[in-house]
């Protein structure tokens, strides 16, 4: 497995960072400074290389640096023998701007998998907690880190809704009779029905393969009592077993999902013309999390879901290294001091492998740095400043 790895990294502008010039360590980085000194903003920088999002705001206009017009971001990443450059700019207003190598992309997609990362925070507990948008923005930002078909697919789809979203509520307004509707809703049907199909098997595809890995790193974490079980519950299609599935049982095809949307569309017709937007879809969908069959938002203590974030992520981690046969970058936002021995002995094992970490705390006591190697940082006014000495 070749080591992909931030070498260093210039921010222009970005969050806290007026100008910010680093030179990253490419095995563990600890970062160690106050509240409110800029280390998730950092990461986040990180991870912007990787996903060209933040993992926090869909917005890029928020990472602008308050009062300034735009930020950019500028990243050296190794690749095995391979350097690249990787640039981002945005201004708001415009459509953000991404050279690979000094070469304008058109598109992410293009950008996309040159460096993975994945993110843990205290926040990870609203995967578990939150609203279905949050999962699925979550779900569906990390199979499109790793897979551009699906990146243009999501957009390609979301550009659809939008467009005919706008044609129901310019029906709705105009009070059309659903025959007239019919006429002028069939095309964004059709484009609508042919994305959504195939984006719900891509998605389904890759959450087989992480929802398996999520339920055996639940297992290891909680101990065989408790089955930790993922499903897709689609708007579309009724809900789709992602951890168990008889073995008789064939997964639904494309043309399958394509001609179950079609129908589900027309019989959501009338809500749609009185609603005025569209009601069913994989913008509706949502992943379920069941604990010995109880659903684990509704029901689990808040170790049963802590436990269950981290298991994600975990997974998420052994997911994106045997998609890409490569590490991701780890990015671990001050989990060390919330989590109990168990769960932080397993976390500590997916950085033994000389992956690219960077890892921050408020207080270097959270972190059993002595058995730690790395280069240690303090964020402290705007600056990252290597620190020497050992304590
Ligand atoms: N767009 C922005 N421009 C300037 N400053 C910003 C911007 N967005 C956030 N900030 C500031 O960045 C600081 C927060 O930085 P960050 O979240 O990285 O802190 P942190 O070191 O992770 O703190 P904690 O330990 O509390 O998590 C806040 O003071 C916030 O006001
Ligand atoms: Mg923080």
């Amino acid at each position: 497995m070749e080591d992909v790895f931030v070498r260093k990294l210039y921010l222009k502008n970005y969050r806290s960072y007026p100008d910010l010039y680093l030179a990253l360590d490419p095995g563990l980085n600890i970062l160690v400074g106050a509240n409110a000194a800029g280390k998730t903003n950092l990461l986040e920088a990180i991870y912007y290389l990787a996903a060209a999002r933040s993992p926090r705001s869909p917005r890029d206009v928020e990472l602008i640096h308050w009062g300034q017009e735009g930020f950019y971001i500028k990243a050296l990443v190794t690749d095995g023998q391979v350097e690249h450059t990787l640039e981002f700019g945005f201004r708001s207003g415009r459509k953000k701007s991404i050279r690979m190598d000094g070469v304008p992309q058109e598109r992410v997609s293009n950008i996309v998998g040159l460096i993975n990362a994945v993110i843990f925070s205290p926040d990870d507990l609203s995967l578990i907690k939150g609203r279905p948008d949050i999962r699925r923005r979550f779900f569906d930002g990390e199979i499109g880190q790793v897979n551009p078909r699906f990146l243009s697919f999501h957009q390609r789809y979301y550009r659809i809704l939008m467009q005919r979203n706008d044609v129901l509520k310019r029906l709705r307004r105009n009070r059309a009779v659903p025959e007239d509707a019919l006429v002028q809703l069939q095309p964004w049907d059709e484009q609508l029905v042919q994305a959504g199909g195939e984006l719900i098997v891509m998605r389904l595809d890759a959450l087989r393969q992480w929802g398996a890995l999520t339920q055996a790193t639940y297992r290891e974490l909680s101990g065989p009592e408790e089955e930790l079980d993922l499903a897709y519950e689609s708007s579309v299609g009724g809900s789709q077993a992602l951890t168990s599935r008889s073995p008789s049982t064939e997964p639904p095809t494309v043309v399958d999902w394509q001609a179950a949307f079609k129908d589900a569309l027309e019989r959501a017709r009338e809500t749609e013309l009185e609603r005025g937007h569209t009601v069913i879809g994989p913008h509706r969908d949502d992943v379920r999390l069941t604990l010995n069959g109880h659903d684990l938002k509704e029901y689990g203590s808040q170790g049963q879901q802590r436990s269950a974030a981290l298991a994600i992520k975990i997974a998420e981690v052994e997911w994106m290294r045997l998609e890409t046969r490569r590490s991701p970058v780890l990015l671990l936002d001050d989990v060390m001091s919330e989590l109990d021995i168990s769960r932080s002995q397993r976390l500590a094992q997916l950085l033994d492998r000389g992956t690219q970490t960077i890892l921050t705390c408020t207080d270097l006591a959270d972190v059993d740095y002595d058995v730690l190697e790395g280069t240690l940082w303090r964020v402290q006014n705007g600056e990252v400043i290597p620190v020497v000495e050992r304590k």
